[in-house]
């Protein structure tokens, strides 16, 4: 994209294999996330995205290869919201502020208001302000994602990796989402991954798409070039989202 800049995320010739006589899960990637990007990764199941994710986020060592993140505020959205149901929504996403790390006696803890006002911000940045006194099973699911969403940005991150953060919502709690992840992109200036099945999300938020399939990176385009691509692989999974999710959702012509 802008090369004129560094990329905040840059993926160099990374293998991947979980045991020594294994097959290489990931086999020789490479691919560099610049500043207001995001990438989409796409690719059947089991074909190592998660695995990606994980290497970048640093929950898995690479085998062979170097993953370099130029800033070290990121953050990991999972699949499920992964909320508490005992704590309330402002409990939730307050939650790394209000709890004292291992090492507490280094541990600053910061005003009561400063925490509410920050709590405060991030609700409203998805969307959600006033509801910081409801619990999460009186959420929506697309709700409780979205809370969520808030906890993970707490630290104002400039790196936002997502695992499919749309997947079992419908079309329109997806779109909201959808929504939701352009503006974050956009306010924290966030270089985004996203793994994602989902058309929409794919055509709606990310600027460039990256197909694993055994373990290479087989095809990259736009998400516009994926919805005309004459790629055997990358049609049938452009066509097999289709069926999946409303065309009219997608927010692209097809
Ligand atoms: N901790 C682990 N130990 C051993 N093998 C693993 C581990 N995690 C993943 N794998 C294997 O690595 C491969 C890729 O898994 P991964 O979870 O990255 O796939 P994925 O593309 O995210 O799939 P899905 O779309 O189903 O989420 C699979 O064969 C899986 O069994
Ligand atoms: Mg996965």
């Amino acid at each position: 994209m802008q090369t004129n800049q560094q990329p905040l995320i840059q993926v160099k010739n990374l293998k991947k294999k979980y045991a020594e006589d294994g097959p290489w899960v990931l086999n020789d990637i490479t691919f560099d996330v610049y500043e207001n990007e995001v990438l989409a990764i796409i690719g059947t199941s089991g074909c190592g995205k998660s695995t990606l994710l994980k290497c970048i986020a640093g929950l898995e060592c690479p085998t062979e290869g170097q993953v370099v993140l130029n800033d070290p505020n990121y953050t990991l959205v999972f699949q499920y919201s992964a909320l508490f149901d005992s704590l309330s929504v402002f409990e939730n996403v307050a939650f790394a502020l209000l709890e004292p790390p291992d090492d507490a006696t280094t541990f600053k803890r910061l005003p009561k208001a400063e925490i509410a006002k920050q709590v405060e911000e991030k609700l409203k940045m998805v969307g959600l302000d006033g509801i910081e006194e409801k619990r999460p099973n009186e959420l929506s699911g697309g709700m409780q994602k979205r809370v969520s969403f808030a906890r993970a940005i707490m630290s104002n991150p400039r790196i936002i990796l997502y695992d499919e953060p749309t997947s079992g919502l419908d079309p329109v709690a997806a779109n909201t989402l959808e929504d939701y992840m352009n503006v974050l992109s956009r306010e924290l200036k966030a270089a985004s991954v996203v793994v994602t099945h989902t058309l929409s999300t794919i055509c709606r938020t990310a600027h460039r798409v990256i197909l694993l399939n055994e373990g290479v990176i087989h095809w990259s385009g736009t998400p516009q070039e994926l919805l005309q691509t004459d790629d055997p692989i990358a049609s049938r999974f452009a066509k097999a989202a289709l069926d999946t999710t409303s065309a009219a959702a997608t927010g692209v012509r097809v």
